[in-house]
């Protein structure tokens, strides 16, 4: 599985985080297998990812031949059976558990046993997903952070069931693909949403309760913490669904009130404000 030129990689989702774990893998060399749910999808997928990799070109960070090579990598499908034959298959579908077991039930029974099967959710535990396979094993929390592309941090996320094998299986492909993985115990948000996703949350009920404009907190986590970016920015980025749907998660996992979601965060939601990607969030992207 790390040697790129004879391992193929299977990704579930062609989303913002399969596509650009998609991404990352074919710049490494791997040969990749994405499947979506419809054509219309995978195609938007696709053509994203491609202005991904042009954008790397512009930038002088990819040369355009590999570029090319890359995008020659990777096959598009929406039959789940294409991903037969993959040595690793990493599923980034919605951050939703019956949607997931669904997936992974088929996934297991499809792949060879040797295959590795990979989670990138944000806040389900691992343990419940592997459990719902017969190879517990050899499955396996692989976190990603976005943008794949340009984040560094993949959280290597292990259960009770799983095999040494697989943990070193799954670091060593991190690390070829060019990431610095971290390893931590199976527990809802692993490390880094355990720590961000309360704080997130709390900077939404803090507008919430009129304690600053969304510029302000943004700007007074820019320029009095040092964080790249503000937490409305970051929420926008990371899509109001998607921590809406981990807020809920990690609520019911640990009920502690700071992993509720705010009421504001689930009517944004319903009002279909879901950041970048539908166009407006907490703020306007034309
Ligand atoms: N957005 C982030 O910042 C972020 C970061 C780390 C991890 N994650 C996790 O990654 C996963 C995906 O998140 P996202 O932001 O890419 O979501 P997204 O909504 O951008 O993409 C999800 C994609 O999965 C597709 N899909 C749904 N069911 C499918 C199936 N059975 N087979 C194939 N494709 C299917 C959908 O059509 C959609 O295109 C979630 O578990 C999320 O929690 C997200």
């Amino acid at each position: 599985m790390t040697d790129a030129e004879n391992s193929r990689i299977g990704i579930l989702g062609c989303g913002l985080m399969g596509r650009g774990i998609a991404e990352v893998a074919a710049t490494s060399g791997f040969g990749v297998t994405v499947r979506e749910v419809s054509s219309e999808a995978l195609e938007t997928g696709l053509a994203a990812l491609r202005a991904s990799m042009d954008r790397s070109v512009k930038r002088g960070k990819l040369e355009p031949e590999a570029a090319e090579a890359a995008f020659a990598r990777i096959g598009g499908t929406t039959d789940l059976a294409d991903l037969k034959g993959c040595d690793l298959v990493i599923e980034a579908i919605v951050e939703n558990l019956d949607a997931k077991v669904s997936a992974f039930v088929a996934l297991d029974g499809l792949l060879d046993r040797s295959a590795i099967l990979a989670t990138n959710t944000s806040s389900l535990t691992v343990t419940q997903l592997a459990a719902a396979t017969a190879r517990p094993d050899r499955f396996i929390g692989m976190h990603f952070f976005n943008p794949v592309p340009a984040m560094k941090l993949v959280e290597i996320v292990g259960t009770l069931m799983v095999s040494d094998e697989t943990m070193t299986r799954a670091r060593t492909f991190a690390e070829a693909i060019g990431k610095e993985p971290i390893v931590c115990r199976d527990n809802s948000g692993f490390i880094v949403n355990r720590l961000l996703v309360p704080y997130l949350l709390d900077c939404v009920r803090a507008h919430e309760n009129g304690v600053g404009s969304l510029e302000d907190i943004d700007a007074g986590m820019r320029l009095g913490c040092g964080h790249p970016m503000g937490p409305f920015a970051l929420l926008d980025f990371i899509g109001l669904d998607t921590i809406l749907s981990i807020g809920h998660i990690m609520f019911e996992e640990y009920r502690e009130t700071r992993f509720a979601p705010p009421p504001l965060l689930k009517q944004m939601v319903q009002a279909g404000r879901l950041g970048r990607k539908s166009g407006q969030g907490f703020y306007n992207y034309g």
